[in-house]
């Protein structure tokens, strides 16, 4: 399977990915894309020797001409599974459908809950006792796409938004390597808007 990875930031979801990728061969991480060129997820993936792209937004771009650039990009790869991993740009309809049952994303929230930004905070906030991540497929609504894998953290008293974050990265880093590798294993697909796990929603 071959999985292309996009980012904008620091990457370790990236790199739980690179790890995991590197201990079975179902999947092969193609290549990597980031908006940024100062991610530093696109030095994990020189370090890893994976091939990267960086598309830049520019200035007064519309939205659809960057995605139709970021597309190109893509698709000089020819991915089986798009990987987000942290990549913070909203993508247009057109080209999430273009990518239908083929492209994932990892979500630190308990989805349906606080899609969008700032979920750690908003879970303080809220006096949530439980938090997470959640890895879905991506449709044109974000963050809403049919939800494959979660994992939950305890909120306590004395967390910040910081500490948090903290124990909701290291979920992420054990759940999201293990959705790329079912998606590998042709063991997932999204079907009439729901996410099948072995013929199972
Ligand atoms: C993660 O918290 C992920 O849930 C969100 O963006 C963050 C990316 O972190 N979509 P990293 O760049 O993988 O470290």
């Amino acid at each position: 399977c071959r999985v292309l990875v996009l980012i904008s930031g620091n990457g370790s979801n990236l790199q739980a990915i690179i790890d995991d990728c590197d201990d079975h061969l179902e999947a092969e991480i193609v290549g990597v894309v980031s908006n940024k060129p100062d991610a530093y997820g696109l030095i994990r993936a020189h370090q890893s020797e994976i091939d990267t792209s960086c598309v830049i937004v520019r200035k007064d771009e519309a939205r659809s001409d960057y995605d139709a650039r970021l597309k190109l990009a893509i698709d000089k790869y020819q991915p089986d599974l798009i990987v987000l991993a942290g990549f913070m740009r909203i993508l247009s309809d057109e080209f999430v459908q273009g990518f239908e049952g083929r492209m994932i994303n990892i979500h630190p929230s308990l989805l349906p809950k606080y899609t969008g930004l700032n979920t750690h905070q908003r879970a303080i906030d809220a006096k949530d006792t439980e938090h997470g991540a959640s890895v879905h497929f991506v449709t044109p609504e974000l963050d809403s796409g049919p939800i494959i894998l979660q994992a939950k953290v305890p909120v306590y008293d004395e967390d910040t938004a910081d500490t948090l974050a903290d124990k909701v990265h290291q979920q992420e880093h054990a759940i999201y390597p293990m959705v790329v590798k079912w998606f590998s294993q042709n063991r997932l697909q999204m079907k009439d808007g729901k996410a099948f796990l072995d013929g199972k929603a």
